[in-house]
């Protein structure tokens, strides 16, 4: 198969820095691909140098098979869109638009049909005659996009292209650039340091750190398989517990602090090892441990009940803190060894009733697929 993209060990150098290490990847054709991580993991140089503004230091760039070393960054068949998308301020949207051909004395006839069918997708036709200070942020990075889009790239480099609206624009902005990227199904690979926007809008989601990418994989795999302590910590929010790998027949038993045994999702990793299970906030629930009177419940009768009828593991813990922030409320446990595990509950129903103060007893139980065990 070839890819629309391909990287092979490309790596980045600048002097005795390496801002891109070892990358490899495959970009399917027609996907919507995205480079996330934190400011200066080198994803804007990843982006460079497939345009062609960078050559690799080492490793091999492939454009639908074809390694494009050699290929000046104007003869490649990509195009990028840029964070600041300085547009032409005297010329109108359409003049805007039409540069690019022009400069390449693209007839006037097919440039005037090629402008037209870009407005039309970014959905500016009406704004074609208006210049770029008579609109808002949202039009002008539609402009910018319509500049790109002008050319029919097969690629379609961004960068940050939302980084400069205010939130409700930038979420409205998602959607459209998602609905508008499956519409005219071209390859696009996006640079964000936005988990959420990167989770809302992707495929697949390559996580960069320190120039490497740690787990190319879709958003829902990304969130719910997380192969490293960092991929887990960036995407969403995780309870990280701490522990020695006790037995790992059938499920893995992880001790932690010599006391609280944690159940975990099958693993290979070896017995002895020093590991941390990872388990989503909202994956862990809670089970009041005083009846209606008031009275205390027998802890280990109904953790029995919790494992025969529901298939789940527990651990004993006290309410510390209870957030309610509407949809749902946080619960902040505190367990046993003194760790401290976060559940979120959600407020469906009447779950109002049965709002666990501070300082409640409590079951904390899970299902052992939900607990993952770690190794970094
Ligand atoms: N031309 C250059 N010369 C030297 N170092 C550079 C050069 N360009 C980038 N770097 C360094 O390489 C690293 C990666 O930079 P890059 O711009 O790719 O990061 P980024 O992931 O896009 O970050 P951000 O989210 O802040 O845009 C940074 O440490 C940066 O300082
Ligand atoms: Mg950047």
């Amino acid at each position: 198969m070839t890819y629309a993209v391909e990287l092979v060990q490309v790596t980045k150098a600048f002097g005795d820095y390496t801002a891109v290490d070892q990358v490899s990847l495959q970009i399917k054709d027609g996907e919507f691909f995205s480079l996330l991580g934190p400011s200066g993991c080198g994803k804007t140089t990843t982006l460079r140098m497939i345009a062609g503004f960078e050559s690799p230091t080492q490793g091999e760039i492939l454009l639908h098979g074809q390694p494009v070393a050699d290929l000046p960054a104007f003869k490649r068949p990509v195009n990028t869109v840029f964070q600041n998308y300085a547009l032409f301020p005297h010329m109108t949207v359409a003049g805007n638009v039409a540069f690019g051909l022009e400069m390449l004395h693209t007839p006037r006839t097919e440039i005037n049909q090629r402008v037209a069918e870009a407005l039309a997708l970014v959905r500016m036709s009406e704004f074609a005659n208006r210049r770029p200070h008579q609109l808002s942020g949202g039009q002008q990075q539609r402009v910018a996009l319509a500049r790109a889009l002008v050319n029919r790239p097969e690629v379609l480099l961004l960068d940050e292209p939302l980084g400069a609206l205010d939130l409700k624009l930038r979420k409205q902005m998602q959607l459209e650039l998602k609905q508008m990227q499956s519409e005219i199904g071209i390859t696009f690979i996006y640079v964000t340091h936005d988990q959420e926007e990167a989770l809302t809008m992707s495929d697949r989601i390559a996580v960069m750190s320190k120039g490497k990418v740690l787990q190319c994989a879709p958003p829902r795999e990304l969130y719910e398989r997380p192969l490293s302590r960092y991929v887990a910590d960036f995407i969403g929010e995780t309870n990280f517990l701490d522990g020695t790998l006790i037995s790992s027949n059938g499920h893995a038993e992880v001790l932690i602090d010599g006391i609280v045994k944690v159940i975990a999702a099958p693993s290979s990793v070896e017995q002895g090892a020093v590991v941390t299970v990872a388990i989503r906030p909202e994956k862990l629930n809670l089970f009041s441990l005083r009846d209606e009177e008031g009275s205390l419940l027998d802890a280990d009768s109904k953790a029995r009940q919790l494992e025969a009828e529901e298939g789940c593991v527990s651990i004993q813990g006290t309410v510390r803190e209870s957030i309610y922030i509407g949809t749902d409320t946080r619960y902040v446990v505190q367990l046993t060894d003194k760790t401290q595990v976060v559940a979120r509950m959600q407020n469906f129903g009447t779950r109002f009733d049965h709002y666990l103060p501070k300082g409640e007893p409590v079951l904390v139980y899970w299902s052992v697929e939900n607990a993952r065990i770690l190794l970094d």
